[in-house]
């Protein structure tokens, strides 16, 4: 076995999707992810019964992955698993699948911390594709449901977090705002949709101050908060009427403060190489802000695969690749943990 031909397999179960992935040879085998769809009444993840279907689904979403990679599981070199941060309901369904199948087949576990891997979703090869890893040293806005976080990475295991939410995460902001609207969860992926129909400068918010690096999107929440409650009272059909609208004004508030943050961040370390990861990097509004920026500044940037965006274990798989490298494996008595640093 030479460094390329290992064969990971990689989990992932930190929230309310289960999923598995094949990588060797820098490519991406197989990815495989369950949804969770028994979340979207209730405006948010239920971690009772994201755990549930965890339970459910790990064993054939990780047989799918092995099938679609064309691998039998006595090939794989080592299994990397999320061990934080997130629901730990949910990551003891698959820190445990992991241990279990790493002792029955006799091989290396490698933890990985989830935040990490968003990162690391840059280096994912896709064949046929050209490669446009970002080099080191880059700034990357990590961008998800739990967390907003500017990391300063400087080699794939090595990363600083300069800035981060004291308050709600920039995907939470969006599916509160989308919950506020009476749209099911998640949100952001609607708020983003019908944005694209309405006008930014509909309404205004106001801008948080956070200090340094740090971002808030609390206060801004409650500012739509109020608006569609004020709104609502002079005409009950206030949110029909300014759907679009209040979605567009809204993700381009929550654009600005992410892009401003991002430019200071780049100001003072001098870096121009910048990156976007996880579930909000989905955003096209974010995109293609993203990309304006980046001419006026002449930023290069790193935008993932749609695929790459949210949770998928292909960003587990490739960092349990690189600590594979260097030989970094978990023991067995492992447990999961909720909160992670980086
Ligand atoms: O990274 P992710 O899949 O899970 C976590 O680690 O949290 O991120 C999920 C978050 C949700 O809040 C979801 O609403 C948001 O990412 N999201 C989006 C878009 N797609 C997913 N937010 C805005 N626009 C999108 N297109
Ligand atoms: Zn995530």
């Amino acid at each position: 076995m030479n460094d390329r031909s290992v064969k990971i397999l990689g989990i992932e179960s930190s929230c309310d999707d289960t999923a598995a992935a094949v990588f060797s040879n820098y490519t991406m085998l197989s990815s495989v992810i369950a949804g969770q769809k028994v979340h979207e009444d209730y405006g948010g993840v239920v971690p009772e019964l994201a755990s549930r279907a965890h339970q459910q689904n790990i064993v054939p979403v990780v047989d799918v992955a092995l099938q679609k990679a064309g691998i039998k599981k006595e090939e794989l070199d080592a299994i990397a698993f999320t061990r934080g941060p997130g629901l730990m309901g949910s990551l003891l369904v698959g820190v445990s699948f992991a241990k279990a199948l790493g002792m029955a087949l006799n091989i290396p576990l490698i933890e990985i911390n989830h935040m990490q891997a968003h990162v690391l979703a840059h280096f994912i090869e896709t064949q046929g594709e050209p490669y446009n890893a970002p080099s080191f040293p880059f700034l990357c806005l990590t961008v998800s449901g739990g967390h907003t976080q500017i990391v300063l990475v400087k080699s794939h295991l090595e990363m600083e977090v300069l800035g981060q939410t004291m308050d709600d995460a920039a995907g939470e902001a969006f599916d509160k705002a989308a919950k506020i609207m009476g749209l099911p969860y998640p949100g952001g992926p609607l708020v983003d949709k019908y944005a694209q129909a309405g006008d930014t400068k509909a309404f205004s918010f106001p801008i948080p101050k956070a200090p340094e690096l740090n971002f808030s999107f609390s206060g801004i929440k409650t500012s739509f908060l109020y608006l569609v409650r004020d709104g609502v009272k002079a005409n009950p059909d206030f949110i029909n009427v300014n759907r679009d609208n209040l979605c567009a004004s809204f993700q381009h508030a929550i654009i600005s403060i992410l892009l401003d943050k991002l430019q200071q961040a780049s100001q003072q370390t001098g870096i121009k190489g910048i990156a976007i990861a996880g579930g909000v990097s989905a955003n096209t509004g974010l995109r293609k802000e993203l990309n304006t920026l980046a001419i006026k500044r002449g930023w290069k940037i790193h935008i993932p695969k749609m695929a790459y965006c949210t949770d998928n274990a292909a960003m587990i798989a490739v960092t349990g690749y690189y600590k594979f490298l260097k030989k970094e494996f978990t023991s067995v008595d492992v447990v999961p943990t909720a909160r992670y640093s980086l």
